[in-house]
């Protein structure tokens, strides 16, 4: 048996396939481009990393405005699954200067809001001109601080979902599509 066919038998459903997933991709690239059109601010996506990297990859082939990339990675003083809000900055940004720039957050999933409500926060210091979140997945049942994303590619229930780079313990990122996890793979009720 292959490697996918292991990992699809690890799911429960199927909650976005991958032609769901580019039609997502392709209508907030679309969104985006338009809405950044006529600004003559530089835009610069910012992908936190790791379990945006996938969608950050092809949302910005669906932009079809000049953009930059960069990205973050941070890591959470959390316990478990419940990020605490206290954000240990990993990697920074490359660009030194963001002052003036239109920037554009782009994560894989909001969950409770913390992580992104501490990163705006951090960014807004630096002073770009303006400063958005896009997340391919929303969970507004999780949220603790009072978060919303600019762009959505999709609001979902409150199940373990991996895939398309999201992960559990560092597995299934490499899905094509977005799975629930059976509770049995993570331990949790069934
Ligand atoms: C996930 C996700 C967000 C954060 C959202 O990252 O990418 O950064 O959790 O949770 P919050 O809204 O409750 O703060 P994770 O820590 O799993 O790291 P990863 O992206 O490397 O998988």
């Amino acid at each position: 048996m292959s490697e996918a066919t292991f990992m699809r038998e690890d799911m429960e459903r199927i909650l976005l396939s991958e032609e769901e997933l580019k039609e997502i991709v392709a209508r907030i690239g679309k969104q985006i481009s338009d809405d950044y059109r006529d600004s003559t601010n530089k835009l610069i996506l910012v992908s936190v990393l790791k379990g945006s990297v996938v969608f950050m990859g092809d949302l910005m082939r669906a932009i079809d405005i000049p953009c930059y990339i960069d990205f973050m990675s941070v890591s959470s003083y959390g316990s478990g699954t419940t990020s605490s809000g206290v954000v240990k900055i990993v990697k920074d940004l490359d660009t030194n200067v963001i002052e003036g720039a239109d920037l554009l957050i782009v994560e894989d999933i909001l969950d409770s809001g913390r992580t992104l409500s501490y990163l705006k926060k951090l960014l807004s210091a630096r002073k770009p001109k303006s400063i958005k979140i896009c997340t391919l997945l929303d969970k507004p049942e999780r949220r603790v601080v009072d978060l919303k994303a600019d762009y959505v590619g999709a609001t979902i229930p409150d199940a373990f979902v991996v895939g398309y780079g999201l992960d559990y313990d560092e597995k299934y990122r490499n899905l094509s599509y977005v799975g629930i996890l059976k509770p049995s793979v993570y331990g949790g009720e069934a």
